[in-house]
């Protein structure tokens, strides 16, 4: 039986339209890319933050509530006795229509109701502290329509941890200001907070509420706020309790009529001697401008209209025209998208992370910024930096860091040994991006400890170093608290359901947990760091100082060498002692038993090891890889991708930690963790095996997932979730944690330089491509340093790989990279 289905793509407008409002989860997007984020669900649901979701929470939200996803901005439209929200949402006033635009930072929302059309249009403008949600109202009957407009917003009073639980405090802190037809909330502004936030809009109000229980009543729902109900506002004014910003607007529209109306949800700074204007009175001034700034449709629109040119280009950089949508719109539009979403949030804020949560992880954001790299190098170009000001002398890092005061968390710690070497995966994407060695020479301190800096480039070795001082007795890399698998938990042993499987360790002396996703990824990174330190002998031998970050040529070289002869122990120790005989093995335990090997009685394969050794090319000679890749398709797939391992954990392995605590086929026991798959996908490649590598990849690509299984899968159809239950679980292919995965990134990296092929390189764009037999030919866009290259790639014979010739402007090249030049070039790639 064909799934019901909720929504569509619209790849002209690059938007998924819903067209039912009871999706089978909200499905969300988000707003703003800078600083100021706003969540929205397809009924108007979620919240806004600036920078900092938990530190600096702008409105409120309830969690996993009942109904699902109370609470946002809504809007209230009283027409005579009946009372409709444009997002059916709260008061779930059936809508004679219904339509939500999930688009690139804006969504749009459009309800209609006997003969009226209100459409809101929720966008953060570029460069701006404010959401504006523009609202048409349009009156479609033949009558005079007079209308009840109310608008609604609850604070949350900043700090969204101890907004929901220091009530004793709470209630008595809140206070507000009435201006005009502002709305501002100052909570905490008389003392130690120097920022206020304020709700607007563009035009005069016939009243307004500012304190909840009087407008929505003590036993009322947001589905019937007192004020709404009886048309009229209280002109209420907060003191404690919980204060609110709700505009009450009288609408009078003749036939065919349609009026904007502007609202601002807005955030403001001010300096320290400049707080106040009159005693307890705020400084406005600079609340005033930005209102300004959005107080007509025209300016409005022209700051819409920014946002789409802003996404225009930053969609430009890399184009495909395969012949198959489903492909070109993940790759053009929503891939790309996600990776801008991922970079801004992290792990932080989604409908699955409460934001109050997680900071930016180590491993993550440097995971994260590989498939933003090419959008705006900047960008990620401070990201590295902030990342390694976290780091400890020894190599060891930060896990995780606030945004806000981007100082390493202390209630996490460190400890998780695989953490350095991320930060070499995300440099080196970022100079192959740019040929912008400079970031190497940055000084960048330890532990956001001034007077400790050292180059950037010194923080790559020690994180090398980090890895090759931390082995076990089989000279792999120790596990620590966990690898890339935060659930790999090695050295915990904990019966106490209170102690954190991350950060606890009852046992540590004398491990002898060892990783082989670590050893893979130190092979990968490893090479990666040699071929770095090649280039920087080259362009120091080069460069008028003859050294790049206090090294010269030579210097290099011997890094180099030095580096190169752990790579290779490395993936001899893998040889020796982390294959299992069809497999690679996953770990050795605290007590130097196998995990991940036919030995055991589950957990027999794992993911992570196969990905990574494969991608390592590990044992490629010798057939390993080969193999290694066939057990995972025979034992790991399954209709909806790869699961974890298999099988999975049905007891608690209190030797194993958090993994064995999940129901068989969830999150990391055996549930397909779609971050992981494309590690697969990418062994795949790196074997030549296209086929299997696209087969891989479509199972868990959001479009050809979306055509299929809207309910069954139930989080958003347009991007990647972080897990589907796997083939062991209840519910096989139900999905969960949408949005904030490193699924994200890999999948675009996985895409745009492993199976399209166009692999940004020190000296220009190598082109490698490994594809399905089915792909005859299609075209890339790829701007890159300067230079526009239209790339065509033709493989007439359906070949999987090998790149027979390239012609680059007419003339064919030596090799496959294709030297960076400005100015726009032809190219003909034949397999
Ligand atoms: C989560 C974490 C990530 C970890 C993964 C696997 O997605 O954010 O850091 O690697 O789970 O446990
Ligand atoms: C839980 C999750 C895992 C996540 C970790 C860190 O263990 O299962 O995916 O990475 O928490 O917050």
């Amino acid at each position: 039986m064909a799934e019901k289905k909720y929504g569509h793509f619209d790849d002209a407008n690059r938007e998924y339209v819903i067209t039912d409002p009871k999706t089978p989860w909200p499905w969300i997007n988000y707003l703003g890319n800078e600083d100021f984020f706003s969540l929205i669900s397809n009924t108007a649901g979620g919240y806004s933050f600036y920078k900092d979701a938990k530190f600096r929470r702008l409105t409120r939200y309830r969690y996993n509530g009942v109904p699902m996803d109370n609470g946002g901005r809504y809007f209230y439209i009283k027409d005579g006795d009946t009372v409709w929200n444009p997002g059916w949402k709260p008061c779930k006033t059936p809508l004679d229509s219904y339509e939500c635009r999930h688009g690139m930072n804006y969504t749009r929302i459009t309800g209609s109701k006997n003969g009226v059309e209100a459409s809101v249009l929720f966008f953060v403008p570029l460069h701006t502290w404010a959401e504006v949600q523009k609202m048409t109202l349009k009156n479609q009957t033949k009558e005079v329509k007079t209308l009840k407009v109310f608008s609604f917003a609850e604070w949350c009073l900043w700090n969204a941890a101890t907004d929901m639980e220091n009530f004793q405090r709470n209630f008595s802190t809140g206070e507000v200001e009435v201006e005009g037809s502002t709305l501002y909330h100052k909570t905490e502004y008389r003392e130690r907070r120097n920022h206020y936030a304020f709700y607007t809009v563009n035009t005069e109000i016939q009243g307004y509420d500012t304190d909840r229980e009087s407008f929505i009543g003590l036993y009322n729902e947001f589905a019937e706020p007192e004020a709404v109900m009886e048309g009229k506002p209280r002109n209420s004014f907060a003191h404690g309790w919980s204060p609110i910003a709700s505009h009450y607007i009288e609408v009078t529209l003749q036939p065919g009529e349609s009026r904007d109306l502007i609202f601002l949800l807005g955030y403001v700074e001010n300096e320290q001697d400049k707080k106040f204007s009159a005693k307890k009175v705020i400084n406005k001034e600079k609340a005033h401008q930005l209102i300004k700034k959005f107080d007509t449709t025209e300016k409005v629109d022209a700051a819409f209209a920014e946002l789409n040119q802003y996404w225009d280009n930053l969609l430009n950089i890399f184009t495909v025209k395969s012949g198959n949508d489903k492909l070109d719109r993940m790759v053009n539009i929503w891939n790309q998208y996600q990776c801008m979403i991922t970079f801004c949030m992290s792990r932080s804020a989604s409908f699955f992370e409460s934001g109050i949560g997680r900071g930016m992880g180590f491993r993550d954001s440097n995971q994260d910024l590989v498939g933003f790299v090419h959008q705006i190098p900047t960008r990620a170009r401070q990201r590295i930096i902030d990342i390694a000001s976290t780091q400890f002398p020894d190599g060891g890092c930060y896990h995780q860091y606030q945004p806000l005061t981007k100082r390493g968390n202390n209630d996490i710690g460190g400890g998780f040994n695989d953490d350095p070497c991320w930060l070499i995966f995300g440099t080196v994407a970022y100079i192959k991006e740019t040929g912008d060695f400079s970031i190497l020479s940055e000084q960048v301190p330890f532990d956001n400890q001034s007077g400790s800096e050292v180059s950037l480039f010194e923080h790559l070795k020690i994180s090398m170093n980090h890895i090759i001082n931390n082995l076990g007795p089989h000279k792999l890399p120790l596990i620590g608290r966990a690898d890339w698998n935060d659930c790999l938990n090695l050295n915990c042993f904990s019966w106490d359901p209170n102690e954190s499987f991350q950060t606890t360790e009852n046992k540590g002396e004398g491990s002898k947990a060892e990783s082989l996703m670590i050893a893979g990824l130190f092979v990968v990174t490893g090479k990666d760091y040699i071929a770095l330190c090649k280039q920087l002998a080259k362009e120091a031998s080069n460069c008028r100082e003859g050294e790049i970050a206090g090294l010269a040529e030579e210097d290099y070289l011997v890094e180099a060498d030095r580096m190169q002869q752990a790579v290779d122990a490395m993936s001899e120790a893998v040889k020796q002692y982390g294959w299992d005989g069809e497999w690679f093995l996953r770990a050795y335990d605290f007590f130097g038993n196998k995990i991940g090997s036919n030995e055991n009685e589950e957990g027999k394969i794992f993911i992570e090891s196969q990905g990574w050794c494969t991608m390592a090319g590990i044992g490629q000679e010798e057939g390993l890889c080969g193999k290694a890749l066939d057990s995972a398709k025979e034992r790991l797939e399954c209709e909806h991708g790869m699961v974890l391992n298999n099988p999975a954990y049905t007891t608690y392995h209190v030797e194993m930690g958090e993994i064995s605590s999940y129901p068989e086929g969830y999150k990391e026991n055996a549930g397909i963790f779609c971050h992981n798959n494309p590690w697969v996908i990418i062994g795949e490649t790196v074997a030549g095996r296209g086929n299997d590598a696209w087969n891989h990849y479509t199972k868990i690509l959001p479009s050809y997932v979306e055509e299929k299984y809207q309910t069954l899968h139930k989080v958003e159809p347009y991007v990647n979730c972080q897990m589907v239950a796997g083939k062991d679980a209840a519910k096989p292919g139900e999905g969960k944690n949408s949005w904030l995965t490193g699924t994200a990134a890999w999948m675009w990296y996985t895409v745009s330089e492993f199976i399209l092929g166009i692999k940004p390189d020190y000296e220009g764009l190598n082109i490698d491509p490994c594809l399905p037999s089915t792909a005859h030919e299609y075209e890339v866009t790829r701007k890159f340093r300067g230079g526009e290259y239209h790339i065509v790639v033709k493989n007439p014979e359906g070949r999987e790989k090998g790149v027979k010739q390239i012609t680059v402007d007419g003339k064919v090249i030596d090799g496959t990279i294709i030297p960076c030049s400005a100015g726009k070039h032809e190219v003909i790639v034949q397999m």
